[in-house]
């Protein structure tokens, strides 16, 4: 569904009003205190229900930040986070099992996400056991929608191809039917024939089960593949944003178009 003017308030899922975060480095002298890093100046962005929103800019914009607020893993310096109407800033971990069962997160490199020491069965498993909601078929429905034969639930991560593994995190993330899949540069880790795959799949996945998406990369051309609208980022601020064909036809702000000079447009896939 694309985001278009006009549209009612209700159909925002996620409204960010005013971010800031400022992290402080430690202290590397008795005088003076650890520097303090601003990595996002008032940020705001509505994600609508159903909308497919990729986050773009280089390295060290800030985009792994805003991410994190929005999935309440870190917590904001300033400003506000509502998710389907409820601010998620400032509450304790045991009042946010609702963003816990609508939004779950595909991280960037599978090896590092995913506990080397659990078979996949139980990988998969995991976000349901740990909120407490029953398992029956899921692995077995999850494995298939992802790809990947019945045979995987009783392997271990490192017995899979770095492609196989983004599937089990994939598999593990769709487990509690969240409505709003967040996933940061998905497929950045992986070999590069395997990313149009790995994206398609996500794609399609989006697709047929009517989700949302919030997706980080610094590269524009993986975010027009599976995004609609778009927020460019650069040094914690949200510089220019819209939706992603108009984006990447007339970039408004020099520096998305620098972005868009530097950046490889993806080969075989269309
Ligand atoms: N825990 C932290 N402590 C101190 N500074 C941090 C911390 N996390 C991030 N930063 C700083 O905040 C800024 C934004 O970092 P962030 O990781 O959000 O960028 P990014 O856009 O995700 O970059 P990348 O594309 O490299 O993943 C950077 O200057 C980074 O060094
Ligand atoms: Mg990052």
């Amino acid at each position: 569904m694309p985001s278009h003017a006009g549209t009612q308030p209700t159909d925002a899922l996620i409204t960010a009003e005013r971010l800031n975060r400022v992290y402080h480095r430690p202290r590397t002298s008795l005088t003076r205190p650890g520097a303090a890093v601003h990595a996002l100046r008032d940020v705001s962005l509505t994600v609508r229900r159903g909308e497919r929103h990729g986050i773009v800019g280089e390295s060290g914009s800030g985009k792994s930040t805003l991410l994190r607020l929005l999935c309440a893993l870190d917590q904001p310096t300033s400003g506000s986070i509502r998710f389907d109407g409820q601010e998620i800033t400032g509450r304790p971990e045991r009042r946010l099992r609702f963003l816990r069962e609508n939004l779950q997160i595909v991280f960037q490199d599978p090896m590092s996400s995913l506990d080397p020491r659990m078979r996949v069965r139980d990988l998969v498993a995991e976000p349901l056991t740990a909120l407490g909601l029953p398992v029956g078929d899921r692995v077995a429905e999850l494995l298939d929608a992802v790809g990947l034969p019945a045979e995987a639930a009783g392997r271990y991560p490192h017995q899979f191809s770095g492609g196989q593994r983004q599937r089990i995190a994939i598999a593990r993330a769709l487990a509690p039917r969240p409505k709003v899949l967040v996933a940061d540069e998905p497929v950045s880790a992986l070999d590069v024939s395997v990313r149009g795959q790995i994206l398609n799949l996500l794609a399609d996945l989006v697709d047929e089960l009517g989700l949302t998406l919030v997706f980080v990369s610094h590269d524009l051309s993986v975010v027009r593949h599976v995004c609609e609208t778009v927020s460019v980022m650069r040094q914690g601020e949200i510089v220019e944003g819209g939706l992603v064909d108009d984006v990447w036809a007339e970039p408004a702000h020099p520096y998305t178009r620098e972005l868009l000079a530097a950046v490889p447009t993806l080969e075989g896939f269309a």
